[in-house]
């Protein structure tokens, strides 16, 4: 059975007083949850990294970076190396998102070699792809996912499910309010799912997460949560509340898939 993960992209916001607030008001109730196969994920901007580990130690959330350096080290002034996020103890890290392939110019080979660095050191990448407006307009979503897939994964040997997560983010779903409806999003997890298939295993395939972005609330995750190969989201605005990350992972229990 796949984990359900609710893994929240922070971006570029919140201040230290901010993430003590956020921590604070998630971490007594989640000390006490059992939360069975749901796996809460944060992800910080690099400052608060440490110490989003150190405030939720005693809960079962996993901390995640929302980026790391193509390089190993050197003098690369403002850039983050894997095995410093490695040193720090973390399992997780964002690669790939559109955010940084829009305005960073990360072509899909920069994101392959960035999600090799991590896996070389040991970090599970949540790699993100996800169409454009104009390309799901002229039909290319599929052509466009299977380029990002093909590219990003380019002789990537994968050894467990463990190894990697898939976030499916159509670009014009994201802070627009405008979710995929749960049949489209479906639709595009299924075509990951059978790609994961054909180029690596069934057996592989059957565990990879495909978490969903995209505008995801408390209103609509459990729409999302009901279709057969969603496995989660990696949410922005609605993950930087306390209140509505904890309803999101209360949803994500109560989903029987
Ligand atoms: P929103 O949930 O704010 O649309 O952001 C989605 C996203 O980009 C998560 O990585």
């Amino acid at each position: 059975m796949r984990k359900i993960v609710i893994a929240g992209n922070w971006k570029m916001y919140k201040d230290l007083e901010d993430v003590r607030a956020f921590c604070k008001a998630i971490a007594s109730s989640l000390e006490t949850k059992d939360l069975g196969r749901v796996l809460p994920i944060l992800a910080p901007a690099y400052p608060f990294l440490a110490l989003l580990q150190r405030e939720l130690s005693d809960t079962s959330v996993k901390v995640a970076a929302q980026d790391a350096s193509a390089h190993s080290e050197g003098a690369f002034t403002g850039e983050v190396s894997a095995a410093m996020l490695t040193s720090l103890g973390l399992e997780y890290a964002i690669v790939g998102h559109s955010e940084r392939r829009a305005m960073h110019n990360e072509s899909n080979e920069i994101v392959r070699e960035k999600l090799m660095m991590l896996m070389d050191n040991s970090i599970k990448p949540i790699l993100c792809v996800g169409e454009t407006l104009e390309q799901r307009d002229a039909d290319d979503t599929q052509k466009v996912i299977l380029e990002q897939l093909n590219g990003c994964l380019n002789n990537v040997s994968l050894y467990s499910a463990e190894d990697i997560m898939i976030a499916y983010e159509p670009v014009w779903a994201i802070g627009t309010g405008r979710t995929a409806t749960g049949e489209q999003a479906q639709e595009v997890h299924s075509i990951i799912r059978n790609w994961l298939t054909h180029t690596y295993s069934q057996a592989l395939a059957d565990e990879i997460p495909i978490l969903y972005g995209g505008s995801v609330k408390p209103d609509n995750i459990a729409g999302l949560l009901a279709m057969p190969d969603i496995d989660g989201g990696l949410i922005g605005g609605a993950s930087l509340k306390a209140d509505q990350y904890l309803e999101m992972i209360n949803i994500a229990l109560e989903s029987r898939k």
